[in-house]
C-alpha cells in the first residue's frame, strides 16, 4: 500500500488477506497476495480477464479453500468456515452473472437474503406460531426498506417474478437481497457489467450511498476504469493471480506496471487502455 493511504488507517482492518494462494491443479489462480480492507471503504480489485479477481472473491466467501494462506475479518479467520457461515460473520456478495431466483418475485427474493436472521424454528414454522407470524411480517417490512433504499420503482414492482425486470433493476434486487443479510462488508462483482451510460452512473451513485448511508464497507471488482477511477478509495491491482500495485486511483493510474499489464492484453487491451 502507499505511504499516504497506509497513514490513513490504525487498529484492525476489517478484512486482512495475509499471503493467499489458490491453485487448482496446475494452474495458480491467485498468488500470494496479500491486502486489507478499512471500515468504510471502497476499494476496487481490477485486472485483466483471468487475473483471479473472482476467485479471491471466492475465497473470502468460503466457496473455495486457499491453498495457503490467511483471510481475517476483525483478526478472526474465516478459514474452515462454510459459505453460509461465512454470510453470518457479516460478508455478503453480488455475482458477476446476476444469480436470482427467477421463478420468484422481486420481494421473494429479498426475503431469501433474510433467511439466515430469522430465529423461528422449523417446527414452529410448520404450525404457524405467533411467533412466525410476527418474524414473517417483520422480515416483510425490512424487505420492501431495503427495496426503497432504490427508490420507489422496486417497491412498485415487489410482486413482479424478477425475470421481468430490465438488467440493471435487477442488478438492485441482487444487493438488496445481499444486504437482507446485515453485512458488514459488501462484495460485488463487476455490479455495472452490462449497463449503458445512464445506469452505469446511477449505480456509481447508490455504491457511494451504500457506504455513506448505510455505512457498509465495500470491495468491488469492476472492468470499467473510468467507473472505478472515480469511486474507489484504494485499488488493487491483479494480473496472473498477483497484486502487482495498490493504492490510491492517481498512483495506480500511473504505475507503470499497472500500465504494462493492460497494455501486453490483446483483445481487452485497448479499451483498458483508452480508459486509463
Ligand atoms: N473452479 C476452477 N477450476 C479451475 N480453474 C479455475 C476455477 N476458477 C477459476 N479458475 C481459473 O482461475 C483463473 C482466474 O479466474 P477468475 O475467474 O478469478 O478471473 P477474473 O479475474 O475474475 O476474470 P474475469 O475478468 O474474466 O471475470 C482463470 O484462469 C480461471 O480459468
Ligand atoms: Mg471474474
Amino acid at each position: 500500500m502507499s505511504i499516504a493511504a497506509e497513514n490513513m488507517h490504525t487498529g484492525t482492518p476489517l478484512l486482512e488477506l495475509s499471503q493467499v494462494t489458490k491453485r487448482f491443479g496446475g494452474l495458480t489462480a491467485v498468488k500470494d497476495v496479500s491486502f486489507n480492507i478499512w471500515p468504510k471503504e471502497i476499494i476496487s480489485v481490477i485486472g485483466p480477464n483471468g487475473a483471479g479477481k473472482t476467485t479471491v472473491f471466492n475465497l473470502i466467501t468460503g466457496i473455495y479453500v486457499p491453498t495457503s494462506g490467511d483471510i481475517l475479518l476483525q483478526g478472526k479467520s474465516l478459514l474452515g468456515l462454510k459459505p453460509n457461515e461465512v454470510v453470518v460473520r457479516g460478508i455478503t456478495r453480488t455475482f458477476q452473472n446476476i444469480r436470482l431466483f427467477n421463478n420468484m418475485t422481486v420481494l421473494e427474493n429479498v426475503l431469501v437474503g433474510e433467511h439466515t436472521q430469522l430465529k423461528a424454528s422449523v417446527l414452529g414454522s410448520l404450525f404457524h406460531t405467533p411467533r412466525v407470524v410476527r418474524e414473517e411480517s417483520e422480515a416483510r417490512r425490512r424487505a420492501l426498506e431495503l427495496l426503497s433504499f432504490f427508490g420507489n420503482v422496486l417497491v412498485e414492482r415487489q410482486d413482479e417474478y424478477v425475470i421481468n425486470l430490465s438488467y440493471a433493476d435487477r442488478r438492485r434486487v441482487e444487493i438488496a437481497r445481499a444486504l437482507a443479510a446485515n453485512p458488514k462488508l459488501l462484495l460485488l462483482d463487476e455490479p455495472t457489467a452490462g449497463m449503458n451510460e445512464a445506469e452505469t452512473l446511477d449505480a456509481v451513485k447508490y455504491i457511494r450511498r451504500l457506504r455513506d448511508e448505510l455505512g457498509l464497507t465495500i470491495l468491488l471488482i469492476e472492468h470499467k476504469l473510468a467507473v472505478t477511477m472515480g469511486m474507489s478509495d484504494r485499488i488493487a491491482v491483479l494480473d496472473y493471480g498477483q497484486k502487482i500495485a495498490e493504492g490510491l486511483p492517481e498512483e495506480v493510474r500511473r504505475d507503470e506496471r499497472v500500465i504494462t499489464a493492460y497494455l501486453g492484453k490483446s483483445k481487452t487491451g485497448d479499451e483498458h487502455v483508452t480508459e486509463l
